[in-house]
C-alpha cells in the first residue's frame, strides 16, 4: 500500500542533510527502535555549549532518514539546551506530518540525539540525571508515540 508522504518528507528522504560520521565527535549516541529493530547513530561536535556540527547514520527506513535529516537541521548551530528539548513531535510537524504507522520511526532521531548528548555530558564529567532518567524511561516505553501497527 502506498504511503501518503508530505513533499518535505520526500525531499529530505531523497536528499538527506547531515549524513555521515564525525571522527572527533564530542558525543556519540546509538539507539535501536523497539518496534522495527532499526538502528540510528548520531554524532555531535560541541563547542562552548553550541552544536557546531551534527551527523547521522541509520539503517532505518525513509521516514527515519527524513526525520533525522530534519532533526539535525533543527539542532545545528543551537545551544545544547535547545537540542535537549527537541521532541519527535516537533520534528514530525516540521516535516508536515508522517503517516501514523511511521511515527515510531521519528523517535529514533530524538533518542539518538539525547543519547549523544548524554555521552557528551559523561565525557565532560557532568551527570545530567534528568536526561539519563529520560533515556532509561524511553528505552522501556514509547512515550507519546501513536501508531496503528
Ligand atoms: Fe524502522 Fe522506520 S521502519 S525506522
Amino acid at each position: 500500500m502506498a504511503m501518503d508522504y508530505s513533499e518535505k518528507v520526500m525531499e529530505h528522504f531523497a536528499h538527506p542533510h547531515n549524513v555521515g560520521v564525525i571522527e572527533d565527535a564530542d558525543g556519540v549516541g546509538e539507539v535501536g527502535n523497539a518496534k522495527c529493530g532499526d538502528i540510528m547513530k548520531m554524532y555531535l561536535k560541541i563547542r562552548d555549549g553550541i552544536i557546531e556540527d551534527v551527523k547521522f547514520q541509520t539503517f532505518g527506513c525513509a521516514s527515519a532518514i527524513a526525520t533525522s535529516s530534519m532533526a539535525t537541521d533543527l539542532i545545528m548551530g543551537k545551544p545544547v539546551e535547545d537540542a535537549l528539548k527537541l521532541t519527535n513531535q516537533a520534528v514530525v510537524e516540521a516535516l508536515d506530518g508522517l503517516p501514523a504507522v511511521k511515527v515510531h520511526c521519528s523517535v529514533l532521531a530524538e533518542q539518538a540525539i539525547k543519547a549523544a548528548l548524554a555521552d557528551y555530558y559523561k565525557r565532560q564529567g557532568i551527570e545530567n540525571e534528568e536526561l539519563n532518567a529520560r533515556l532509561a524511561c524511553d528505552a522501556e516505553h514509547d512515550h507519546g508515540v501513536e501508531d496503528e501497527d
